[in-house]
């Protein structure tokens, strides 16, 4: 019966890694997925996971089923991290959580209790958006609209067109927000901005849906949080999809939270069972073994600070990495000035160059990015910053 189907192209992020393994050239560059590398081009567990996973194997006595809701200890200490220590939100029990398969997982349970609230509802992402929200949020059957948010000609926020769209959308409608490091654009709301949506939200009625899958990538773990803390302490209710992917390296272990801020701890109980109930008509039960080791990794002092440590050596190492690459396409004398690329937070860029120059790049230079020309920085090293430098001069 499959036959009926069309077969589709491959995914736009995914089939790059795919194509990128298949390439002969000695001297290809991968700046594909957005997945942390070091100087040699490898993705290590993280000491600190590394340390958690033998004080599990440790302890860890059953494999039977843990809690609909997740892990407590990983939870709480999620919470903690995205709310911080003072959370009005927490202190008052107005926040509803479970631990959910990843990032993506947590996004299309929040898609699902979404319908169930009202199946005609309008979800507003930013355009350009991560190409998997689409199919995340949409297929779960929201009906998807985007506002105004980069100007690749100038390589900044449209904010003054982005607010125009949002103080037009209907009350009860949902504004997608990614929490820091932007993805694809790495173009990030500074904290006057992130006052004035939350100002909005409250003047329209629209309810906040905050994306964060790159905390600590930005500026640091804890102000990585000011938006979604922004709009927490100042909207009655907010809701969150986090990943620990990219911030703990825990790609394959598909670690995320789903939250839920409601305005009282009455609303909470609902949104707790309501969650929960699509969770287990998706998937049942979350998966242990990464909410386990970031449980571990929260909750001992120790291996916290080791973490962070590790976190931060991340986010600088993709700072100078940035700076790298404005300094060498400035030496190769390009038409172009690159120098936003060190404005831009996270893993990604936006070269903000043509689809077609993207696709040269790939044919003649085994060079590989997304067609929206969204780089990962991580992929870069002292080794390839040259060759791509020059790649990117010649194609241009
Ligand atoms: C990315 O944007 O490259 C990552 O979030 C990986 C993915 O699943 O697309």
């Amino acid at each position: 019966m499959f036959e009926t189907l069309p077969a589709l192209a491959p995914d736009p992020i995914l089939g790059l890694s795919a194509a990128y393994k298949q390439d002969p050239s000695p001297y290809k560059i991968d700046l594909g997925v957005g997945v942390y590398k070091d100087e040699q081009g490898n993705t290590p567990i993280l000491d600190s996971v590394a340390e958690a996973q033998k004080i599990l194997l440790q302890s860890e006595t059953s494999k039977v089923y843990i809690t609909p809701q997740g892990n407590p200890g990983f939870i709480n200490g999620m919470l903690t991290l995205l709310l911080g220590n003072n959370s009005a939100a927490l202190n008052d029990s107005r926040v509803a959580a479970v631990q959910a398969p990843g990032g993506c997982g947590a996004l299309r349970i929040l898609a699902e209790l979404l319908m169930r609230v009202n199946s005609k509802t309008k979800v507003w992402v930013s355009d350009p958006t991560w190409a998997n929200h689409i199919p995340l949020l949409g297929d779960a059957g929201l009906e998807l609209h985007t506002y105004p948010y980069f100007d690749k000609a100038s390589a900044s926020i449209k904010f003054d067109e982005m607010m125009d769209c949002l103080s037009k959308v209907n009350a009860g409608d949902v504004v997608l927000l990614h929490g820091c490091c932007h993805n694809p654009t790495g173009a990030d709301l500074t904290k006057e901005q992130w006052q004035e949506i939350a100002k909005l939200a409250n003047k329209v009625g629209f309810l906040p849906f905050v994306d964060t899958a790159y905390q600590g990538f930005g500026d640091g773990i804890d102000e990585d949080t000011y938006g979604l803390r922004t709009l927490v302490e100042n909207v009655d209710e907010v809701i969150v999809a986090a990943s620990c992917s990219k911030n703990f390296g825990l790609y394959r272990e598909r670690v995320g939270l789903a939250a839920i801020i409601c305005k009282d701890e009455k609303t909470k109980s609902i949104a707790q069972s309501q969650i929960q109930s699509v969770a287990r008509g998706i998937y049942s039960m979350p998966p242990s073994y990464g909410g386990a080791l970031v449980d571990i990794i929260l909750n001992t002092p120790t291996l916290n600070q080791q973490w962070i440590a590790e976190v931060d050596a991340m986010r600088n190492r993709m700072t100078d990495l940035r700076a790298m690459l404005v300094n060498n396409l400035a030496a190769q004398n390009v038409d172009k000035d690159f120098s936003f690329i060190n404005t831009q937070k996270g893993m990604f860029s936006f070269l903000c160059i043509p689809p077609e120059q993207v696709q040269l790049l790939r044919s003649d230079h085994a060079v590989y990015f997304v067609d929206s020309s969204r780089v990962n920085i991580a992929g870069i090293n002292h080794n390839n910053v040259e060759a791509l430098a020059k790649a990117i001069a010649q194609t241009m």
